[in-house]
């Protein structure tokens, strides 16, 4: 950076995680490619604060606190502990994280609700909700389910069917019924307040074109804009765990009003803390033309999201008088392995289970490697991750610094030489130097991490070529030695300088190597001359592809009890007396079932049926092999059990089924739907051993 130019002043965000559930690896995705901006930023000498909080309110969250059977209060402090800890553990460098449930977040969203009622921007209507009698309350659109209008499967979503993919509105479901009680439905009137946001439909458009958001957000706006903006509805009835609207007895702020406000909340309580000397109003508040050009504020958010933050709340916050977003930042969703993430294929990873196993700058660096300034989806492919952190990071990076330290420890105790012996080369690392920043600064991180890989090629192909192995055994040599050593290192050390956003564990391990202070941006282009390293140390270890099956395993496991428990809350409860307990047998009788371990050689669709898959099981190489049609369909996609080894009933006479010979049965586990649970053998387990 021009040191002549002043430091920018920079507020971001990540979006607002709900305090009813663990962080997983799509969260993730959004809050290292806030942290990587925030770290890029500070690196090049701007102050760029992060602040976000947990969106802490809503019907979720005070039924869920219910099933606990504990305040809501008590149920928010627990999953912010465990949110924030997730962040520490993920490298996440955010300057404050609160909650929205907090004194500033109400005394906030008291003062912009009144702001806008002030100014007409409020409106008052009657509407007709769906009411449940027994709970006593209004339902909200996901707690009401029933059977699907268009296929009639039956316990489907008020607004959309899983089975044939209908969307329909919730009047529309035949025969429904409250999640919360089984009771039905009924209408009931209740009058809600009202934020007008066409009142801001002009400003809107100006500011959705202006830059502020990527083209292809601009355009999902401008055709909502074009369509016409409705109101939007900003209260809900109590019971309700939120906060109450000033001047109503039983009407609470919906939590998407106090969600964003959440940021303004964040920052005014970071802006507090007696070690920070931070102006609220540079932040937040407008010049007498109504703008900010003191600071920058950014918003990262998933795309789904897009609509709150770039149509309501820039609205809300003119209507406030408050500053609009500098721009507002969309990604794309998180896919594993190909396809969206799903419980019961065990794919919607946790972020703790992920920490339990494997380190998280692997996953810092592929997200990286994976992200650009697109709303495109992006994929965690867990072999190619293990593979490409692997070889980029452990094969190229760090093995600079490996195959050149150890000559200079031992031979020139710890010495850089005073030049470099191919300053040309060198200078290719500087000339990268603003082509990296712009692709950091521009979200475009894959960019900056391939012109990094590709000076860490450069680097080893200098290494391979002078081959300072070889020149060291010849004592006429020994300059040379040290002087392509000293490139090597200060090449290292460049590479380093370009991914610390990325990766601050490896940089700090890295720094302390060095021994030479902390890196900054401009630091590549000042190499270190005559300076002392310190004995290597490995930087990095390579992932092994069992501890990745073992957290997939892990996580399949936590989600296998999660839906166990959640079933045993509902469903199972309901359908005990339906499905009892089959009349008592003696030993003898479960003695002759001859359960066995087997292979699953191959699994396959079979044409015209609902449930099956076409199994062929390896029970082994004296016992042959089996076919079998097993009901595990809407479990699992055959591809996903190829290779696993699993339990069956070997001496089931064979039966003759529409589709072909069933000979044995698969044993599995489960409520039904997506979750029914092959047995999964630990390792160890040989096909066509006995199962006791
Ligand atoms: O979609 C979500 O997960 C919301 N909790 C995000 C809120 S972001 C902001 F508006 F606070
Ligand atoms: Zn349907």
């Amino acid at each position: 950076m021009n040191q002549a130019v002043k430091p920018r002043k920079i507020l971001i965000t990540s979006a607002l995680p709900y305090a009813n559930g663990p962080i997983h690896l799509g969260h993730m995705v959004e809050y290292i490619q806030t942290d990587i901006w925030a770290r890029f930023q500070r690196l090049r000498g701007n102050s760029c604060i992060f602040a976000w909080a947990d969106d802490a309110h809503g019907t979720p969250i005070m039924l869920r606190a219910q099933q606990e059977g504990i305040e809501p209060q008590e149920l928010i402090d627990k999953m912010k502990a465990e949110h924030q800890r997730d962040f520490d553990d993920f490298m996440i460098s955010y300057d404050n994280f609160h909650t929205t449930h907090s004194d500033e977040n109400k005394h906030f969203s008291e003062q912009i609700y009144l702001a806008a009622k002030a100014k007409g921007n409020i409106a008052t209507k009657t509407i007709k909700q769906a009411f449940d009698p027994e709970a006593n309350m209004f339902l909200p659109d996901r707690f009401i389910k029933g059977e699907c209008p268009n296929c009639g499967t039956p316990d489907q979503y008020g607004d959309n069917c899983e089975s044939c993919g209908a969307t329909y509105s919730t009047t529309e479901v035949k025969n429904p019924y409250s999640v919360i009680t089984g009771a039905t439905p009924i209408e009931k009137d209740s009058e809600h307040y009202f934020f007008k946001v066409s009142d801001y439909a002009d400003f809107l458009k100006t500011w959705v074109n202006s830059g502020s958001v990527q083209k292809e957000i601009a355009n999902k706006m401008n055709e909502w804009l074009e369509d016409g903006l409705n109101d939007w509805d900003i209260s809900r009835d109590a019971p309700y765990w939120g906060f109450k609207i000033p001047d109503t007895e039983d009407k609470y702020f919906y939590v998407w009003l106090d969600a964003p406000i959440g940021y303004i909340a964040s920052f005014k309580n970071y802006c507090e803390r007696p070690d920070i000397d931070i102006n609220f109003d540079d932040y937040w508040m407008t010049d007498e033309n109504g703008e900010n050009n003191k600071t920058e504020l950014y918003h990262f958010i998933g795309k789904d999201i897009a609509y709150f933050h770039t149509l309501f709340w820039p609205a809300v916050l003119k209507s406030a008088d408050m500053r609009v977003p500098t721009g507002v930042f969309c990604h794309g969703f998180l896919n594993v392995n190909g396809q969206k993430m799903s419980k019961s294929r065990g794919t919607f990873i946790q972020a703790r289970v992920f920490l339990d196993h494997l380190p998280a700058e692997p996953l810092r660096y592929y997200y990286a490697a994976k992200l650009s300034n697109t709303v495109d989806d992006i994929d965690l492919n867990l072999s190619d991750f293990q593979q490409r952190v692997n070889s980029d990071l452990v094969g190229k990076v760090v093995n600079i610094a490996s195959r050149c330290a150890g000559f200079i420890t031992k031979k020139f105790d710890g010495k850089l030489s005073s030049n470099l012996a191919d300053e040309a080369l060198y200078n290719k690392f500087i000339d990268a130097s603003d082509s990296i920043a712009e692709a950091y600064e521009s979200r475009r991180y894959s960019k900056a991490m391939r012109e990094t890989m590709a000076l860490a090629d450069l680097a080893n192909q200098y290494v391979d070529e002078k081959q300072p192995w070889v020149l060291a055994k010849d004592d006429s040599k020994q300059q040379e030695v040290q002087d392509i050593c000293s490139q090597g290192i200060n090449m290292f050390r460049a590479i380093i300088t370009f991914l610390k956003p990325v990766l601050p564990e490896l940089a700090v391990k890295s720094e302390a190597f060095l021994n030479a202070g902390e890196l900054h941006w401009n630091s590549v282009k000042e190499p270190l001359f005559d300076s002392e390293i310190i004995k290597f140390k490995p930087l990095m270890t390579r992932i092994e592809e069992d501890k990745v099956d073992g957290m997939l395993a892990a996580n399949k496991l936590l989600l296998a009890e999660a839906a166990a428990l959640q079933n045993n809350d509902h469903k199972e409860i309901e359908n005990e007396d339906k499905d009892p307990i089959a009349p008592t047998i003696e030993f003898d009788d479960f003695a002759k079932i001859d359960l066995r371990i087997v292979k699953i050689l191959n699994a396959e669709h079979v044409e015209g049926a609902d449930k099956l898959l076409q199994l062929t099981l390896d029970l082994g190489d004296l016992k042959g092999q089996r076919n079998v049609f097993a009901g595990i369909k809407s479990a699992y996609e055959p591809e996903e059990l190829i290779g696993k080894m699993t339990v069956m009933v070997a001496n089931l006479a064979p039966r003759k089924m529409r589709f072909g010979m069933s000979e044995g049965m698969v044993l599995a586990a489960g409520p039904g739907g997506k979750d029914i649970y092959v047995l999964n053998p630990d390792d160890g387990a040989i096909p066509g051993m006995r199962v006791k």
